[in-house]
């Protein structure tokens, strides 16, 4: 079979979500969700503005804490959307990202507790991060620097499960920081036109850290956000995306809702704005997915982009059965 038939077979399956018997489980929140043998990181990036990375990090890191888990995010975007979306101070003058990729802070120092959760914790960017891209170039292992200040045994010792970075609308040295400071990329996808705009850009830059800067760093999940059930064109980027991706686009989608966008306003993730609602409901079940699968690994044909373990199986035993293949007239 080919990779291009199983990418189809996949598509063209139930979600697993909805067909297992866990789904029950899993929507009501009753199952316990695993924590990872080692911490998870994950940069949540795509140079495309407004494509839900925030509202993508922060809100599986709350759905992820409010299973008990122990969640970091780092927010690298000096907009500082994230901070604010996890009720933590930002002004000017705070310790924060900045200090710590410039090496004037620790990352206990920039550390901050998120209201929402004791299990919750924010290294939040103040403005001060938009003069960083410039800083670091003349900096000594400059791509490096958010790795170095998370590595010395910071994650361990703080018995972190999860790590989200949200990343800047860009492919400069902060997104390039983020990425070698993890092992996973979850890419955000809106459903909208030119969904897959500038995303062969992003895949070109994770195969060249790949290769260069980070040999670990592969795609382990793309989510499809503020999909309109309402409309064609959601459902035509989804089967797109899917197609072109296959099994690594998650079940799980996340619809429009107006609640998401009101959540950040009152310095809240919709988990808790409005836990009932459909998008809190969708990111608590995107979460339990990504925890539940587990960390998707690419297999030696499909380059920097993650497959299932079922999927990497049929790709190997493809792979050595594809030669020769003898056509059958029927
Ligand atoms: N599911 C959703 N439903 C409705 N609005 C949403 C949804 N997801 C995100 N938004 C809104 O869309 C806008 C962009 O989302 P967000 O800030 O998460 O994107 P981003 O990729 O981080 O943007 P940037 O590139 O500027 O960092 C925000 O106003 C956010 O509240
Ligand atoms: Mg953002």
């Amino acid at each position: 079979m080919t990779e291009k038939n199983l990418k189809k077979q996949q598509r063209d399956k139930k979600p697993a979500a909805a067909a297992s018997p866990h789904a029950a489980q899993v929507a009501s929140g009753s199952l316990e969700l695993p924590k990872p043998e080692q911490t998870r990181s994950l940069t949540v990036a795509n140079q495309k503005g407004g494509v839900g990375k925030t509202t993508t990090s922060v809100n599986m890191a709350a759905a992820l804490a409010h299973h008990g888990l122990k969640v970091l995010v780092i927010d690298l975007d000096p907009q500082g959307n994230a901070s604010t979306a996890l009720g933590v101070e930002h002004r000017t003058g705070t310790t924060s990202s900045y200090e710590l990729l410039i090496g004037e802070a620790t990352a206990p120092e920039a550390m901050q507790q998120s209201p929402a959760s004791e299990n919750l914790f924010c290294i939040p960017a103040t403005i001060d991060l938009a003069g960083a891209e410039i800083e670091l170039v003349s900096m000594v292992r400059r791509e490096y620097r958010l790795s170095d200040a998370l590595n010395r045994g910071f994650l361990d010792q703080e018995g972190f499960d999860y790590v989200f970075v949200d990343c800047p609308p860009s492919l400069g040295l902060l997104t390039i920081n983020a990425m070698t400071a993890v092992n996973e990329v979850l890419i955000p996808i809106q459903c909208e036109y030119y969904a897959l705009e500038g995303v062969g850009q992003l895949l070109g830059n994770i195969t060249m850290i790949r290769e260069h800067l980070n040999t670990n760093l592969h795609i382990s999940a793309i989510l499809l956000t503020m999909y309109d059930a309402r409309t064609k064109l959601a459902e035509q980027v989804a089967t797109e995306v899917r197609d072109q991706f296959g099994d690594v686009v998650l079940n799980n989608v996340i619809p429009r809702s107006v609640k998401v966008s009101e959540a950040p306003g009152y310095g809240q993730t919709v988990i808790d704005y409005d836990p009932s609602s459909r998008g809190a409901l969708a990111y608590l079940d995107a979460a339990k997915e990504l925890a539940l699968r587990g960390d998707y690994q690419p297999h030696e044909s499909t380059g920097p982009i993650g497959v299932s373990p079922e999927i990497a199986e049929q790709l190997s035993a493809s792979a050595g059965a594809e030669e020769p293949e003898i056509e059958v007239d029927n």
